[in-house]
């Protein structure tokens, strides 16, 4: 084992894949785009689900990258010695080229070999997929791990919901993984039986074999491309390279533990750690999500409430340490100093990181001390307070559903079976938004390439087109969100529209429909798309050579993908509303219907 610094390793993951012929892509933004299925990237795989689908990437078959994730599955986690929900995810794939055999050797040729990480193989061991009625036992990988010299003890067979990854929607590529683990203690030697079970075995690495597509019936088909997806969580390599036993110690989090002992002049304990840690994690998310090309900010609905539940648990946790002033500023400035190189879009938007961040803390702290008193006059001489008191907490005091939760757990007391019940049937009426159909979103995953979706996809291209044919040229893309009902579409533009430019988008795009125009798709440098007139945003996350849709005469755009092949497909367009949403940044929704409607707009 040699010691490396975060930076190092990452150099050293991505120089390695390089030498094994694979290109090395830039991380995309944590806000997935046309991506309906999940809030935030959780996976360097999402962005690459056209390519696993069979799309032709136009770097290759051989891919890596290191990608900046949020993952709020784990946030009851944050506070032991590896979980976080913010990190980074160094992954490789094949697209159809190399699979099991040479994925496995390469993990451990990285992990052991003196060259690369010279990791002690006697600490590694390995988890393989027990097989069902979905897919066999994976034997092979076993074999392969035994011909790598991991022994028989030390290679567990745990069944799916363990050792298989995807799809995270519903439907999509998925597979059985096989995982690396390694014994963290210095001062104990590994058994020789591996345990999945003891904590101290510390998962570092995923190898999935995506070979199957899980279909809308449930069933598992063989995928004709046979891909590979892997996932190494950098924070925790880093830990392992630096013999440490927990994430915290290493110099990713502890400049930001280390502010915030200086800012609450108290230090660690075994009672407080896990403020601190909650703190140092949840900044580090909330300025990585704010610090996105993206321009999410803190509200009551999708990305924006996670935003601001990370935000405002911080602010409490910062409330129990003692601190008094607004904080989240300066943890924030040292997670963009500390990641700037990396990611310079943190330090292009800083000055909004910090802006949002303490208006938000500002916000909270109007009424977190008299939202805690409230909730304390609930919770006497009770054994539990309802899901109704719990929306009353969050609409009169803005204390988020897990945040009380939280302070329930703090105090001992059970969840009544229809407390989430309770507390959405109010938070329904009051805010029109399901937070059971948030959850889902974010507990899901994979990109849903159904046709509804890719449909909506072309038609945004349609519109960002006609927008610019009508608007003129200097309308450009701010966001996009489609769902399998419509598509959203934001653009820079600082007037109202009128009756009239709305009939004659409409018009210029179903006018384009009617002709049955083709979408191509080529490969080419971004120079090129450029001299081609292609409009090309958030260009920063393509590598040198992109895909390029065009539309007949009437768009090109830069783009992953995927779209129809002909506008034949796509059924009549109307936009149901025209709104602002941010000073400069109008709002289109728009749907495709089977038949020509003649209602048009509901202003
Ligand atoms: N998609 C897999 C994971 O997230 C491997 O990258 O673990």
């Amino acid at each position: 084992m040699k010691f490396l610094t975060a930076k190092q390793l990452k150099e050293l993951y991505l120089q390695f894949f390089k030498e094994k012929d694979h290109a090395i892509l830039p991380s995309a933004s944590l806000i997935p785009e046309n991506d309906p299925t999940v809030l935030f990237t959780t996976a360097g795989m999402h962005p690459l689900v056209p390519f696993l689908m069979g799309q032709p990437h136009p770097l290759g078959k051989r891919l890596a990258n290191a990608q900046k994730c949020i993952r709020t599955q784990d946030i009851d986690e944050v506070g032991d010695e590896t979980h976080t929900t913010c990190f980074e995810m160094m992954g490789n794939w094949s697209l159809g080229d190399y699979f099991k055999e040479e994925a496995i050797k390469m993990s451990y040729e990285f992990l052991t070999s003196s060259k690369w990480l010279n990791l002690d193989s006697k600490r590694l061991a390995v988890t393989c997929f027990a097989g069902d009625s979905d897919a066999p036992k994976d034997e092979e990988a076993a074999r392969i791990w035994l011909s790598l010299g991991v022994p028989n003890e030390r290679i567990a067979f745990l069944p799916k919901k363990n050792n298989w990854w995807g799809p995270a929607g519903n439907t999509g590529p998925c597979g059985p993984d096989t995982e690396m683990f390694y014994w963290t203690p210095n001062d104990i030697p590994a058994p020789s039986v591996f345990n999945p079970a003891d904590k101290r075995w510390v998962e570092i690495w995923n190898n999935v074999f995506m070979q199957y597509n899980k279909n809308k019936e449930g069933k598992y088909e063989p995928l004709a491309q046979k891909n590979v997806d892997t996932g190494l969580g950098l924070e925790r390599v880093t830990m392992i390279m630096q013999g440490k036993t927990n994430i915290f110690d290493t110099e990713v989090f502890k400049p930001l533990i280390e502010k915030v002992k200086e800012l609450s002049g108290t230090e660690i304990n075994s009672e407080n750690q896990k403020s601190f840690r909650i703190i140092a994690d949840h900044m580090r998310a909330a300025t990585f999500i704010l610090g996105d090309e993206k321009g999410i900010v803190p509200s009551n609905v999708d990305q924006g409430y996670i935003l601001r539940r990370y935000i405002r648990r911080a602010v409490r946790h910062g409330r129990l340490l003692g601190i008094e002033k607004n904080f989240c500023k300066d943890v924030a400035e040292i997670v963009i100093n500390n990641h700037k190189m990396d990611y310079p879009e943190l330090e292009k938007n800083k000055q909004f990181v910090f802006k949002e961040l303490d208006k938000e803390e500002t916000r909270f702290k109007e009424t977190l001390d008299s939202g805690i008193r409230l909730f304390s006059k609930m919770a006497e001489k009770k054994e539990s307070i309802s899901g109704k008191e719990a929306f009353l907490l969050f609409q009169s005091h803005g204390f988020p559903l897990e945040m009380t939760k939280e302070l329930m757990l703090e105090k001992g007391m059970r969840l009544s079976a229809n407390f989430d019940k309770e507390f959405n049937e109010d938070f329904q009426r009051h805010q029109e938004l399901s937070r059971l159909a948030t959850e889902k979103k974010f507990s899901s995953g994979l990109a849903d390439t159904q046709f509804e979706t890719i449909k909506l996809h072309t038609a945004t291209h349609l519109l960002h087109a006609a927008l610019k044919k009508v608007l003129g040229p200097n309308v450009n893309q701010k966001g996009s969100n489609i769902t399998a009902e419509r598509l959203r579409f934001d653009f820079s533009y600082d007037q109202k529209m009128t009756q009239e430019q709305l009939k004659q988008v409409e018009s210029l795009v179903n006018d384009a429909i009617k002709r049955k125009l083709p979408v191509t798709r080529e490969e080419m440098s971004i120079e090129d798309a450029k001299a081609q007139g292609a409009t090309a945003l958030f260009t920063s996350k393509y590598g040198e050579k992109v895909s390029v849709y065009t539309i007949g005469e009437f768009s090109k755009e830069v783009c992953t993908g995927p779209h129809v092949n002909n506008l034949s497909e796509l059924g009549h367009f109307r936009i149901i509303k025209e709104e602002s949403v941010a000073a400069g940044v109008r709002r289109i929704k728009a749907i495709l219907a089977p038949e020509p409607q003649e209602k048009y707009m509901s202003h």
